[in-house]
C-alpha cells in the first residue's frame, strides 16, 4: 500500500544556537547551521531570539492585522483569505519593521552571507497568520534561489499547523542525481501521492466543518472551497482538480500510467521520502531553501498561528519575477532593500 510518512520528529533539523560576545553566531555555529540546512534544504534554530525580542515580532503582527488598511499578500490562499481563515500581509518598511527585521539579520550574518550577498534584494518582510478552518495548502515549491525566513514570534503546536518539509528536495547543481539518477522521477511521484491526500484532507474537513458547525462554516465558503472557479494555486479544490485550474495537482496527476508508476515504486517512495512537520517553540527562527518541497497545514486549533517572514534573494532578480512571485509591501518596492542594508541598520 501506498502510505504517506510524516515524522513529528525535527532533532535531526535542529541546531542550537550559540552567540559570541556581540551577539552574533559564532563561526562553529554557523558552519554547522549551513551543513544542516546544505543536506536537508532547511534547519530548525531554537531560542534564537530571547522572549522580548520574539515580543517585539509579535506585537509587529499583531499591529499590521489589526490595521483595516493593511495589505494583503497573494503567496497565500485567497480563498482562505476571502473568508478570514488566513491572514498574509506585506509589512511596510517603518523603522519598527526595519529594526527587527535588521535583528533577525545581523544575528544570523554569518550563515546569511554564505549564501546571499550583501547587494542581494530583500523581496519581502510579511506576517503569516492562520485561523482555525483554514485549508492545507498543497506541497510546492517556491520560487528557485532565495533563502527564506519564518521566525515564531509564538509557541506554534502541531495543531496550529508548523511548516510541513521534504527533507532533501531543494534543488543544486548535480541534485536530479540522487536517488540513483532518479531524483526529479521520484520526487514528482511524491508530491503527487501528498497532494493526493491534502486534497482529501481538505475536502472531508470542509464536509465535517459544515455537517458539525466545528468550526462553523458559511454556505459561501463551503461552496467556494470545493467548487469555486476562481484561480487559486494554494486552495486544493475539487472544481480545479477537475478543471485543471490548478498547477500544482489536478486530474491529469492521476493518469493510470502516472499511478502504476507511483505503484510500482512504491517500496522505494515510502522508505526515502517523507514530510516532516514543524511546531517551533516561540523564538525559534527556521530557514529554508525556497526551491524545496514544503507547504503550510491548515490550523487545526482555536488558537491563531503567528508567524514573521522574509525572504531574500540569493541571486539577482528580474523585477517581473519579484512582483509576480512574492509578495513585497508598496513600501519596499519604493524604496527596495538589501542584505547589507538590513546588516547596517
Ligand atoms: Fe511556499
Amino acid at each position: 500500500m501506498l502510505n504517506l510518512n510524516i515524522s513529528y520528529d525535527t532533532k535531526a533539523y535542529e541546531v542550537q544556537p550559540e552567540l559570541n560576545g556581540q551577539g552574533l553566531l559564532t563561526a562553529k555555529c554557523a558552519q554547522q547551521i549551513c551543513r544542516v540546512l546544505d543536506e536537508h534544504g532547511f534547519v530548525i534554530l531554537p531560542n534564537l531570539q530571547t522572549d522580548e525580542e520574539a515580543n517585539s515580532g509579535l506585537k509587529l503582527v499583531k499591529d499590521a492585522i489589526a490595521d483595516p488598511a493593511r495589505e494583503r499578500g497573494d503567496f497565500a490562499s485567497q480563498t482562505d483569505i476571502l473568508h478570514q481563515r488566513r491572514d498574509f500581509c506585506p509589512l511596510p518598511s517603518t523603522p519598527d519593521v526595519l529594526s527587527y527585521a535588521s535583528l533577525l539579520c545581523k544575528r544570523l550574518e554569518n550563515v546569511l552571507l554564505e549564501y546571499c550577498g550583501r547587494t542581494r534584494k530583500v523581496l519581502e518582510i510579511s506576517t503569516m497568520t492562520s485561523y482555525q478552518g483554514s485549508s492545507h495548502q498543497y506541497i510546492h515549491r517556491d520560487p528557485d534561489g532565495v533563502l527564506c525566513m519564518f521566525s515564531a514570534v509564538d509557541d506554534v503546536s502541531i495543531e496550529q499547523g508548523g511548516t510541513v518539509f521534504v527533507p532533501g528536495t531543494h534543488k543544486y547543481s548535480g541534485a536530479e542525481l540522487k536517488h540513483e539518477g532518479k531524483a526529479g522521477v521520484f520526487t514528482t511521484l511524491f508530491q503527487t501521492l501528498s497532494n493526493f491526500y491534502v486534497l482529501r484532507h481538505n475536502l472531508k474537513k470542509v464536509l465535517h466543518m459544515r455537517k458539525t458547525g466545528e468550526p462553523e462554516i458559511s454556505k459561501q465558503e463551503f461552496h467556494d472551497r470545493i467548487f469555486s472557479k476562481r484561480y487559486d494555486n494554494h486552495q486544493p479544490n475539487l472544481a480545479n482538480f477537475f478543471m485543471r485550474r490548478n498547477d500544482l495537482f489536478d486530474i491529469f496527476s492521476l493518469l493510470p500510467h502516472k499511478l502504476l508508476k507511483l505503484f510500482m515504486n512504491r517500496k522505494y517512495i515510502n522508505e526515502n521520502f517523507f514530510l516532516v512537520q514543524t511546531a517551533p517553540k516561540k523564538g525559534t527562527v527556521i530557514l529554508y531553501r525556497s526551491d524545496m518541497l514544503h507547504a503550510g497545514p491548515d490550523n487545526q486549533s482555536t488558537k491563531p498561528r503567528f508567524f514573521f517572514g522574509m525572504s531574500i534573494a540569493r541571486d539577482v532578480i528580474f523585477d517581473e519575477e519579484w512582483r509576480n512571485g512574492y509578495a513585497p509591501h508598496t513600501s519596499l518596492l519604493a524604496e527596495p532593500k538589501s542584505l547589507g542594508d538590513l546588516l547596517s541598520c
